[in-house]
């Protein structure tokens, strides 16, 4: 890799998020590069190391992401989303970089009546949440200059998420023989009340805040919220998906990982430093469904 100090090093850079941060520094021209398993291991201390002494900025998208398999990896999930962020603060901190850093709305525990701010009290409810919850900690601790944005409800042409799994399993149900899967009736839970993002919005805000260069923290999401069967009902509409939709509890869903009901952010502390205003989740979702049916 070259030495010159303008350079973005992506950690994650294969990832969901950390794709679509790679293309936005290409289309604004930033000098970028990409660092991710299988050649790179954030957990390496020997790797990081060698790698951010001549960097400058680090935005670092690389995380152990499987709410579920967290439960049961906790240690693996630890050393990717704390402990290898703690090696990261410190060798920032020697080589002045700054970082910044992505974390979740996982590490609030949804209770909250209100949008989260900047300032409420975070208190994860499963082990994913609890690990990125250490990793901002460790960050902060350590001295380094840094930012945190976190996200919540992402969804992007990389990964796997909530929009792709509702599509995919809408057109299993829509195009089963009677008999074949039931009825064309989906369940979809209406208590889980956040903002879809897509990473493309949130790589824009994270180039923004490359050129800004702020300490903090700051939540980014889509503008206005909705539940899960809201947005699947917005995705079965657009698509002609051709399923019925039900709603259902989260709790009809037994899963090894509690979820919070309420992920909703309040955006106001991150909004002067974007370049323009933060789209509503439909306007992004649309854009989204558009290309990827083109
Ligand atoms: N997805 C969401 O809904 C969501 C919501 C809120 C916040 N976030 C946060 O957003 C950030 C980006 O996540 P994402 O959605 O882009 O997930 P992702 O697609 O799983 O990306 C994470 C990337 O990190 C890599 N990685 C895992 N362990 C690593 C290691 N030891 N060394 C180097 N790289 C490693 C992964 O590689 P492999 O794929 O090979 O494991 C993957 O490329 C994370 O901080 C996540 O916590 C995500």
């Amino acid at each position: 890799m070259s030495n010159s100090p303008d350079k973005i090093i992506i950690l994650g850079g294969k990832g969901m998020l950390g794709t679509d941060v790679a293309s936005e520094c290409k289309s604004r021209g930033i000098d970028y590069e990409v660092f991710d398993l299988p050649e790179f291991d954030i957990t390496n201390e020997h790797q990081l190391l060698s790698l951010i002494h001549p960097a400058h900025t680090i935005v670092n998208c690389a995380a152990y992401t499987n709410v579920e398999k967290a439960e049961t990896e906790t240690e693996l999930a630890f050393r990717v989303n704390a402990e290898a962020v703690r090696m990261l603060a410190l060798s920032a901190r020697k080589s002045d970089a700054w970082v910044l850093h992505i974390s979740t709305d996982f590490v609030f525990d949804g209770t909250s009546d209100k949008p989260y701010t900047e300032k409420d009290i975070p208190h994860p409810i499963n082990a994913y949440g609890r690990t990125k919850l250490a990793g901002e900690r460790l960050l902060t601790e350590n001295h380094c200059h840094y930012c945190i944005m976190r996200v919540e409800w992402t969804y992007g042409r990389n990964g796997d998420n909530f929009i792709n799994k509702i599509i995919q399993k809408a057109r299993t149900l829509a195009s089963a023989k009677p008999g074949e899967a039931g009825q064309k009736e989906m369940k979809v839970v209406d208590d889980q009340i956040g903002s879809p993002t897509a990473t493309t919005e949130a790589a824009r805000a994270i180039c923004d805040l490359i050129s800004k260069k702020p300490t903090g923290i700051y939540h980014f999401a889509s503008q206005r919220y909705a539940s899960r069967l809201e947005v699947a009902r917005f995705i079965a509409e657009k698509l002609n998906l051709g399923v019925q939709l039900a709603p259902c509890k989260t709790s009809d869903f037994p899963s090894a990982a509690a979820r919070p009901l309420n992920s909703r952010f309040d955006c106001s502390k991150i909004r002067p430093l974007l370049n323009g205003p933060i789209k509503p989740w439909q306007v992004s979702l649309e854009e989204f469904l558009k290309q990827a049916q083109s």
